[in-house]
This record gives structure tokens, sequence and C-alpha cells, in this order.
């Protein structure tokens, strides 16, 4: 028998821009509640406590897999996991998403960033990791993530999900010092969380900056910018690094100078011409509208098949959705998708 390792797998062969054989498809949020099963599974319990039993957490996360035929694991947890585990109060509301216990006011609140560690914190995830890697195939490659420091503490500093950041830049403007210091010791947590999920034996890492969109270019270079760099630097050279933002095309070119070396785009994004700036130097991913494949059918198809089409015989694509799947999505629709992607061979 042959020895396919993770490393030579399909996916990570396409994140590398090397040769493909067809392109590679995931789906953001795949390990989550559009799966009957995993309602079963999580029972009562909000994430936060699922995390913490990693054979529930493990049998979420291969779902995906074994239900879709999708060609990598995301772990399940949550961008807030770690900011939780180091002893800031945050709640995951239902249909609202991370809310703070208390808004950031100073660094001292974030003082459990500093000596954050994964392995005496946050155990079950280092538990999750493993016991995913035991029932994974050989080579289903695992993906780690955390979210990126703009993401991460713009939860903190709103208290709760925003769509215009405005004591964000707020502090930006007119109280560097608090934003410098709490966006070092977030970036300090992120590095050593995403070491530790790669010596648990991740293959993969992928920082979400899902909101950094909603920054101008000028904020975004000089507020949230130096910080993701730090990370990706710190992180081993030959390591897949991917980068997902939303609302993101006029940043694109910043995104590209944080040292990923896969661009996630959302489905606002052109995908052949993002392909045609990036690609060579970094991989490309995405972009079906998650709307598209919630709606599924017909349109979902064609739709499919037209990015396809785009990205025809290149190297250098993994397919995905713009964001993440919504929980009302049929997972037949995804399964479709799967097939439509695996059926063409470049
Ligand atoms: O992708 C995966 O399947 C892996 C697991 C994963 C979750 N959250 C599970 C989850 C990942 C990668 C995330 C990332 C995440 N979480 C992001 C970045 C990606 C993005 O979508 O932009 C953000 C911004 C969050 C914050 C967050 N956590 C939101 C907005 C929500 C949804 C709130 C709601 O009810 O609509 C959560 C909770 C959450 N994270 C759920 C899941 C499966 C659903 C709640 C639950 O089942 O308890």
């Amino acid at each position: 028998m042959i020895w396919i390792s993770t490393k030579d797998s399909i996916f990570i062969r396409a994140c590398k821009g090397m040769e493909v054989e067809r392109h590679p498809v995931w789906f953001m949020r795949q390990a989550g509640r559009y799966l009957p099963e995993y309602g079963r599974i999580k029972g009562s319990r909000n994430i936060l406590e699922v995390q913490k039993d990693p054979e529930a957490s493990s049998e979420i996360t291969v779902l995906p897999v074994r239900k879709l035929g999708v060609d990598a694991a995301i772990l399940y947890s949550d961008i807030m996991v770690p900011v939780s585990a180091s002893g800031f109060g945050i709640r995951i509301e239902e249909n609202i998403g991370p809310v703070a216990e208390r808004q950031l006011y100073s660094e001292e609140q974030i003082g459990g960033f500093k000596d954050f560690e994964c392995e005496s914190d946050a155990p079950y995830v280092i538990g999750n990791i493993k016991r995913t890697k035991e029932k994974l195939p050989d080579n289903l490659p695992l993906i780690g993530f955390s979210a990126a420091p703009f993401t991460l503490m713009s939860y903190l500093f709103e208290g709760k999900p925003s769509r215009t950041f405005e004591r964000c830049r707020n502090i930006m403007k007119n109280d560097p010092d608090l934003w410098n210091g709490s966006m070092s010791l977030a970036s300090e947590l992120i590095t050593s969380y995403l070491k530790s999920q790669l010596k648990a034996g991740v293959d993969a890492i992928q920082l979400f900056d899902s909101w950094a969109g909603f920054l101008s270019d000028e904020e975004y270079s000089k507020n949230a910018l130096p910080y993701t760099k730090k990370i990706f630097a710190s992180l081993p050279d030959n390591l897949v690094k991917i980068h997902f933002s939303s609302r993101n095309s006029g940043l694109l070119g910043r995104f590209a100078e944080t040292g990923c070396n896969v661009l996630s785009v959302d489905h606002a994004t052109d995908m052949r011409s993002t392909y045609e700036t990036f690609g060579g130097r970094l991989a490309v991913q995405g972009n079906l509208d998650p709307d598209v494949a919630r709606v599924g059918g017909n349109a979902m198809e064609i739709q499919t098949a037209s990015i396809l089409d785009s990205m025809d015989g290149v190297n250098g694509f993994i397919f995905n959705l713009g964001h993440g799947v919504l929980k009302d999505t049929n997972p037949d629709s995804l399964r479709t998708i799967v097939k439509q992607v695996k059926s063409r061979e470049s």
C-alpha cells in the first residue's frame, strides 16, 4: 500500500500551488448547525460547553468529511474559545454571536492573555485535535484556526457584534496606547494558541479576520495589518496559512501582504480576477455565495459551474463558500457541490 500523508493531500497541494488532478473543496462553518446530527450530539449544551467534551467535538469535526465528502476538516471550536479560557467573560448568544460580559476599557482586563497556555487553560482543544486526528483518514488534513487580532478585539471593544465598529475606530484614533497594547496582547495570545494547535497535530491554519473589510485602507494598514503579519511570521515557513475576510475587495492587496499563502475571498469578489492578480504568488479560496448554497437547486449548480469554469485548469485554487454555511442550508445541496467539484478533472 502506498502511504499517503496529509502533506500529499489534494488540499495541502492546492494550498501550496502544486499540481492537482482536480480542485479540493471544503466549507467554512461545515462543522455546524445545518447538520441534523450536530443538534443530536450537542443536545442542550452551548458551543463553549460542547468544546469541553473532546469526544463530541471530534465527532462534530469529522461529520462533514463523512457526510459530504469534503477534502479537509476544520476543528469544531469558536474564535472566542481562547478569550473565554483566559478568563474574559464571553457568552455566545444564539442568532447574535459573541457578547462580552463587560466591554474592554483597559489592558488590565485582558491580563489573562499574557500567560494563556492552551495546554493548561483549554486542554480540551488539544484533546479534540488529537481525537480528531485518530478518527480522520490519513490523507485528510485538519485545519486549525483563530480569529485575527482585529476581529477578536472587535468583540471585546464593541461588547457585541457590530457592523460599524465605531468604538474600535474611535479607540484607534483617540487612544492608540489602549489600541496597540490590547492588539499586542491579543497577538501574543493568538500566536501561542496557534502554536499549541500545531503541536497537537493540525495540518494547516486559517486566520479569520471576518470584519476587517469594514475598515478603511488606512485604518487597516496602520491598526490591524502589522499584528496579523507578526502572527503569520512567527509560524513555520512551510505551513499552509489561510487568510479569510469578507467585504474585502478593496483590501485584497493588503491581505496579500499579511504573509498568508492562501487568500480566501467572499462572494462579492471575482474569483478569476483575484487569481489573475495574486495567483502564482498565493493560492486563492472561495467563493460561492452562502445564500445561493442555502437556496440550492439549479441556480446553485449554475453558479458552482461558473466558478469552476473560470478556474478551469489552474493550480492553487480551493473551492469554498464566500463565508460560512448558513444554518438552514440543506446538507444535500452541499453534497451536490462536492460532487460537482470532484467530477471536474483538470
Ligand atoms: O467552520 C467550522 O465549522 C468550524 C467551527 C467554527 C465555529 N465558529 C463554530 C460555531 C468556526 C471556524 C467559527 C469561527 C467564527 N466564530 C467566526 C469567524 C468566521 C465567520 O463566520 O466570520 C466568527 C465571527 C465567530 C463568532 C460566532 N460564534 C458567531 C457569529 C456565531 C453564530 C451565532 C449564531 O447563533 O448565529 C458563533 C457561534 C458558533 N460558532 C456556532 C458554531 C457552530 C453556532 C452556535 C452553536 O451551535 O452553539
